[in-house]
């Protein structure tokens, strides 16, 4: 089995951004120059992903405006010779099929998942979320899709993050595959935001997945856990019983670009790479007195 689509779920609040998010989605801020979720989306097309289905909501939008063609300002942009933008305009709207589901409330991110449950139909399927940016060589998603080639198996991303965040997260308890240069783990358990001093490991579960299809049963039946939501790591934890879950730790850095300090620290090293901005950036920062 391959993976051929993906599910971008789009439908959070965003309370750790807010007031940015009030009226715009998280989604949309942009990195630089280009908003988060096309940055998500580059990483899924190069990862040969053909099919995305974003789960959306009240306030969304701007997502659905993004991916779609722009008459006017093609004109605009043809009118006056500015052919590069027009040839980025053109290949936002041309780069995968898109489509969208609507998640009426925000019931959690197993809930958003089960609303594109047609979308997917009965296949393995990729899950990105927009809130982690990802700088890799290889992108995260191929190098999941990779795997998974190999093990056929759900598999979950993982990085290890300090204890001080460690709650923060859900959290893999689960032993080293052999022969995968301890960068795969099969999966025990996954706890929600456990406490420090619980945490059966320093291993964070990141916005990327690989599920098969037998997680939408279970989904479908799991009760509101934390916070009256429907939380993936609890259907994780019963699709664990039925089949083995891996937890992969890619190569590559991550960016929490949900969190203001995390998308901070993202902005200033994409900046910093950038070949028209690099440079006048760096002096720039070297001119404070920090
Ligand atoms: P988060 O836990 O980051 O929640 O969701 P959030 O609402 O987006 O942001 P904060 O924490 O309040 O600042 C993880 C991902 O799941 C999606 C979000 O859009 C985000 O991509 N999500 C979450 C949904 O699509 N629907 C939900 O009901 C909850």
């Amino acid at each position: 089995m391959q993976i051929r689509k993906a599910v971008f779920p789009a439908a959070g609040l965003g309370t750790r951004f807010l007031p940015a998010t009030k009226a715009q989605p998280k989604e949309m801020l942009p990195l630089v120059d280009k908003p988060l979720i096309q940055y998500v989306m580059e990483e899924a097309v190069g990862a040969g992903i053909s099919n995305i289905t974003i789960v959306t909501g009240r306030g969304k939008n701007a997502i659905e405006d993004h991916f779609d063609v722009s008459y006017e300002l093609e004109q605009l942009l043809e009118r006056r010779g500015k052919d590069d933008l027009l040839k980025e305009i053109r290949r936002i709207s041309n780069m995968v099929n898109v489509s969208y589901v609507r998640q009426k409330e925000a019931l959690g991110l197993g809930h958003a998942i089960l609303v594109a449950k047609h979308s997917i139909g009965n296949e393995p399927f990729a899950v990105m979320l927009g809130d982690d940016i990802i700088d890799s060589e290889i992108p995260c998603m191929k190098q999941m899709m990779d795997l998974f080639e190999k093990l056929q198996a759900s598999i979950i991303a993982t990085c290890e993050v300090p204890a001080s965040e460690i709650s923060q997260y859900g959290v893999i308890r689960g032993y080293p595959l052999e022969g995968f240069g301890n960068r795969v783990y099969r999966v025990q358990d996954v706890v929600e935001k456990p406490p420090a001093a619980e945490a059966p490991s320093n291993l964070a579960i990141i916005g990327r997945y690989i599920l098969t299809p037998e997680i939408f049963p279970i989904l479908e039946k799991t009760r509101s856990g934390s916070g009256g939501e429907i939380q993936l790591t609890d259907g994780i934890r019963l699709l664990l019983e039925q089949q083995p879950v891996y937890a992969y730790m890619f190569e590559g850095t991550r960016y929490d670009a949900g969190d203001k300090l995390g998308f901070l620290k993202a902005t200033v090293e994409f900046t910093l790479k950038r070949q028209d901005l690099g440079e006048p950036f760096r002096q720039y920062l070297k001119s404070l007195s920090l």
